[in-house]
């Protein structure tokens, strides 16, 4: 064991989903290991624990995983289970964490970032439930970076981590386990494999797109060899440490390929894809597409026909840009609806004291109870399930749920890598205006409410404030703006617009928004501050 001086690096602040930067900022010397050592110091020292490690296989992972086992021996640590080739899905992560009660986990991701030595990379910690830590841990991790004189790490060979089974580094075992076993077998108790599986046998026809990344070698087993769908139902299965070029980001923009085929004259039945780690799904149908919101709200008002939750939902939560699609369903069931900020984090406590069953949120998650990610394949197989049980394909399984409910007409517009210091700005000129918004006129529309979102947490009082300002109309129309918290290059402007009809349920979103986003441009006069005036990405 030796312990190495080192000198702080100014920048370990965790964001919306842990730490993220350039790959080559984590290849610098002494980087990743001044973070795993904050990380250890966040939580308390490593001594005596048992920890989950993997990521989702992009470039830098394995020399990643081999430096965290080597710290993680130096600092005391009992025992590490490691995906096999140091590969975890981060729903199969945060489940091996829960199964094994451990005392967390390491998962290495930039989630839908792309991958490479020129991209993205990114680590985070779980803790004992399975979650990603909560702001007062994320916040000690900084706390400890910003200080840091010194590591210990173990001067040791590579583990070999494609065989299964035990080995000892310094006296801490390693134990490498098959990435996907866990997680299958876990999926088989909340699903109804049977009834899918006569579903595919029926002629029934899917497209998963696992876009090069993690979820490839879960897709494969899961849908292909457990539930019999045709050879090749998985395309992009093999996952590359840059994903074969591809931004794995399941959304109509980078999944174009999938959204080309199942709006293209031979659509399978059901299309869906995930991203680099496996927690976000994208979901369509022949012809349609599913807005996350939608998916989240049609899943609520469905999931008792899967067997893992046929006594029903203790309540839902989605985050505040997320539509309220899903608080209409909750109405309905007579269940308690939850509105956090944006970030998974925010659902733990809910989760953990069984106030909601089911989450998501608009940027391509959803999620329940059996683990505390969001998890992407589990959506799929639980729309599988509910079109397996209802015999409806998926335009009519939610053509009929807006006759019941309405429809929230829903779109998000992205303005990626502005400079950092205009869109700040923007966003506090915004902030500044609020309080004389409500009564105002804007492109005939009248505001009611404006603010800056504060989250009390129901369960343990904490207060997250500045979450996103939001601007009401009288007619119940919606503008969101906040900055995102996951990008890595300027700002990201992230422009949310809702607007809730009673009938005319076939319009083009963007055109059903048309008003409210001019208001939004007008609001924030987003071309004066930035310069932009379309989109990146419209999702
Ligand atoms: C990650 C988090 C999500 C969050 C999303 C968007 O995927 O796990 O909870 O909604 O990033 O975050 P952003 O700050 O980029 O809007
Ligand atoms: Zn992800």
């Amino acid at each position: 064991m030796t312990t190495i001086q080192t000198v702080a690096f100014d920048d370990q602040k965790p964001g919306t989903s842990g730490l993220r930067k350039k790959t080559r900022v984590f290849m610098q010397p002494h980087y990743l290991e001044n973070f795993v050592q904050a990380i250890f110091g966040a939580i308390g020292g490593a001594k005596g624990k048992t920890f989950v490690l993997g990521g989702d296989g992009r470039f830098f992972n394995d020399r990643a995983v081999q430096v965290i086992l080597r710290m993680a021996a130096a600092n005391g640590a009992a025992r590490v289970i490691v995906g096999r080739g140091g590969v975890l899905s981060t729903p199969a992560a945060s489940n091996l964490i829960r199964q094994r009660k451990t005392d967390g986990g390491i998962i290495l991701s930039a989630s839908h970032n792309p991958g490479g030595e020129d991209e993205d990379f990114g680590i985070k910690f779980n803790m004992a439930n399975g979650g990603p830590a909560p702001e007062a841990i994320t916040e000690a991790m900084y706390r400890e970076a910003s200080v840091i004189v010194s590591y210990n790490i173990l001067e040791a060979q590579d583990v070999d981590l494609m065989t299964l089974g035990e080995s000892s580094l310094g006296g801490m075992a390693v134990e490498v386990v098959d990435s996907v076993a866990d997680y299958a077998a876990l999926m088989e108790t909340l699903f109804d494999f049977d009834a899918i599986r006569a579903m595919f046998t029926a002629g029934f026809t899917m497209r998963f797109d696992a876009m090069c990344a993690v979820t490839g070698p879960y897709a494969t087993e899961i849908i292909e060899k457990r539930l019999g769908a045709a050879p090749g139902t998985v395309v992009h299965g093999t996952p590359l440490p840059d994903f074969g070029g591809m931004h794995p980001d399941p959304n109509p923009t980078w999944a174009h390929e999938l959204m080309a085929e199942m709006m293209g004259p031979d659509a399978p039945d059901f299309g869906a894809a995930s991203d680099g780690d496996g927690d976000r799904n994208m979901v369509v149908g022949r012809g349609i597409y599913v807005s996350p919101s939608d998916s989240l709200a049609v899943l609520a008002a469905n999931a008792h026909l899967a067997k893992g939750y046929t006594r029903g939902l203790a309540g839902v939560a989605r985050s505040m840009p997320t539509s309220a699609a899903v608080d209409r369903v909750a109405e309905d069931l007579g269940i308690e609806a939850f509105e956090t900020p944006t970030g998974w984090k925010f659902f733990g406590n809910l989760l953990d004291a069984g106030r909601a069953t089911l989450c998501g949120e608009e940027s391509f998650g959803t999620g329940s109870d059996h683990v505390r990610e969001k998890d992407g394949l589990w959506a799929v197989l639980l729309w599988l399930n509910i079109l397996a049980a209802r015999k409806q394909s998926v335009e009519e399984i939610l053509n009929a749920h807006w006759q019941k409910y309405g429809r929230n007409y829903y779109s998000r517009h992205d303005f990626e890598a502005i400079e950092s210091d205009k869109a700040a700005a923007m966003v506090d000129a915004l902030r500044a205006a609020l309080p004389d918004l409500p009564g105002r006129e804007v492109q005939g529309m009248v505001i009611a409410a404006a603010d800056d979102f504060s989250y009390t947490d129901p369960v343990d009082g904490s207060v997250s404030a500045r979450q996103g300002v939001r601007v009401l109309f009288e007619d119940g129309s919606r503008i969101v703006m906040r900055l995102s918290g996951t990008g890595t290059q300027g700002a990201t402007l992230r422009l949310y617009l809702e607007r809730y009809a009673e009938s005319g349920f076939d319009r083009d979103p963007q055109e059903a928004l048309a008003p409210i986003i001019r208001a939004a441009h007008e609001l924030a006069d987003i071309g004066g501050h930035t310069g932009r005036t379309e989109p990146d990405v419209i999702t």
